[in-house]
């Protein structure tokens, strides 16, 4: 009774409604279709499944691509590439040239710096107020109170692009429940 009382006093209801959906049928058209790719895009074989993916991107936004980071980057060798949610994430290579299977969140977890990577102490020294990480990204000296987040760095098997997805698992440096998933 209160729809039609209301649809009464409102005459151009059924034509905005009509509006309405022709709007919403323009706008999610082409939305969903976009979505399809989207989510084959950062969903790669191999990613673990349920977890988002997504692909390792260069200081200048190209995709990374581990054979050819391997390349310009030694053993050891720690490089900012964009992460999960567009975090600085360090790719790791090891001393046998491999690139390592997780990557480091570079987000100080002290007042959120990026911690920048001291190649000759080995280790990740925050600017802003010291706070120091091993070359794993484990919490060595406060006021930082806990490690560097985690990610998996995955190599999609197509393509040889390097993907990061959610750590979810324990922190293999503590023996801990992840404290950022
Ligand atoms: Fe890194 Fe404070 S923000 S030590």
């Amino acid at each position: 009774q209160a729809t039609s009382i209301a649809d009464d006093r409102v005459p151009d209801m059924a034509k905005r409604e009509t509006l309405n959906l022709l709007l919403l049928g323009a706008l999610s058209l082409p939305t969903a279709g976009m979505l399809v790719p989207y989510a084959v895009f950062f969903a790669p074989p191999g990613s673990g499944g349920a977890g988002g993916g997504t692909i390792a991107k260069d200081a200048i936004g190209n995709d990374i691509i581990a054979a050819e980071w391997v390349k310009t980057h030694g053993p050891g060798d720690r490089t900012l590439s964009q992460g999960l949610k567009g975090d600085p994430t360090y790719l790791v290579v090891e001393k046998d040239r491999t690139l390592a299977t997780y990557g480091i969140n570079a987000v100080c977890t002290h007042l959120g710096c990026v911690v920048p990577w001291n190649t000759a102490e080995k280790k990740f020294i925050c600017p802003c107020h010291g706070s120091q990480y091993s070359d794993q990204g484990r919490v060595v000296r406060g006021p930082a109170p806990l490690s560097l987040a985690l990610a998996h760095a995955d190599v999609d098997p197509d393509n040889g692009k390097v993907v990061f997805v959610p750590w979810v698992e324990t922190d293999f440096r503590t023996g801990e429940n992840p404290w950022w998933a």
